[in-house]
């Protein structure tokens, strides 16, 4: 069974991939510093597959951590590096902590994964990079906008050491461009759980219909948008975790076609705001107040992925919908808040 270093394996994204990486025969390895997540994660991971991967607390800033761990690990096949600081607001408050965390922790890891001959590298890049498209849907060619944050900068500079890096060494680089990730895993042993007031709208929604918040603010309905708000394309947890695995195969098989490949992982179809809040309501049942309030600063009107390139050169399609996904997501809360309804 082949090793895979999981860096940010107890968050949210890196959690799920760790459970389809086990199902797929994988051994994963985690260095998680818990900044953004909780030991307990792991009991989730060891219930779901029957396997308790490897963990180690440590931060990938602190460079003897990371050497540590490849020391420990002499075999091990490829690398996913989810670990990095994720909250565009606070990048404003703090860029220094987002530099400092988001390229420290690649440069190190790059540096210890090339002095150990490691060379299949996933890593987890944003459809913030395309900024407002001028055409939808957008396209792995589409030009990177100038980042509006200190944290999409992170993600646009991550791109460019990689692509530059692969391009004098072994390394060999998939950078998957995340639409909106949403949901949990079915059977609501793992999940979303962000720290403070929930920057992104379903965990918004199900903690309001939880009871955690008083309502849902909804940032626009002046967008020129069919009913106003605002386009996006969400991606159930499971499907992006599963293009992980996909994308991985492709580098251990070495069928990559260069050594720093791009692609869209989203579902092609794009839902408003609106649609979501429907949605949640119609399959769960639960009330859930709303307010309609300003659009908030740095929003975007649409952005929905084309998702050809994935699906003809990796031959991964997002499976689930995003019923399913708020369904899955609304188990989790209730799990984690013990709301039996
Ligand atoms: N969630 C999204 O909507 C989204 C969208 C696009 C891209 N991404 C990217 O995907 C990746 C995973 O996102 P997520 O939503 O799972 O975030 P998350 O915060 O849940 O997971 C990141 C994990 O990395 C850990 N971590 C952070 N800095 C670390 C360090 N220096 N050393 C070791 N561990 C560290 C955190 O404790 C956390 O568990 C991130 O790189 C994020 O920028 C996320």
């Amino acid at each position: 069974m082949k090793e895979i270093l999981v860096t940010g394996g107890l968050g949210y994204i890196g959690s799920h991939t760790v459970v389809a990486l086990a199902e797929a025969g994988f051994r994963p390895v985690i260095i998680d510093d818990l900044s953004n997540s909780r030991r307990e994660v792991l009991d989730g991971i060891a219930q779901i597959t029957g396997f308790r991967p490897a963990f180690y607390a440590y931060d990938l800033r602190r460079r003897h951590q990371v050497k540590e761990v490849f020391e420990a690990h002499p075999d091990l096949a490829g690398i996913i590096h989810f670990a990095a600081s994720k909250y565009v607001g606070e990048s404003v408050e703090k860029p220094l902590l987002y530099y400092e965390n988001n390229i420290c922790s690649l440069l190190n890891l790059l540096n210890e994964a090339l002095a150990a001959g490691v060379h299949p590298f996933i890593f987890s890049s944003s459809c913030t990079v395309y900024g407002e498209p001028e055409q939808l849907p957008v396209t792995e060619d589409m030009p990177v906008q100038p980042a509006t944050s200190p944290y999409g900068n992170t993600k646009q500079i991550d791109e460019e050491i990689l692509r530059d890096t692969a391009a004098v060494e072994p390394l060999r680089v998939i950078a998957l461009r995340y639409f909106n990730p949403i949901g949990a895993h079915p059977s609501a042993l793992i999940g979303e759980l962000p720290v403070g007031v929930p920057q992104n709208l379903v965990p918004f929604i199900t903690q309001t219909a939880a009871g955690l918040r008083d309502e849902l603010k909804i940032f626009g309905n002046d967008y020129p948008t069919p009913d106003g708000t605002a386009i996006r394309d969400y991606i159930h947890v499971m499907d992006l975790a599963e293009a992980h695995v996909t994308a991985l195969n492709r580098l251990l098989e070495g069928r990559n076609k260069e050594n720093f490949e791009v692609f869209n992982i989203g579902t092609g179809k794009g839902s408003s705001v609106m649609e979501v809040v429907k949605t949640f309501i119609e399959e769960t049942g639960v009330d859930l107040p709303y307010r309609i309030t300003g659009r908030r600063p740095g929003d975007v009107t649409a952005v929905w992925a084309d998702t050809t390139r994935a699906r003809k050169e990796l031959g991964w399609t997002a499976r689930r919908t995003m019923a399913q996904a708020l369904r899955d997501a609304w188990q989790w809360e209730k799990k984690v808040r013990n709301i039996e309804k």
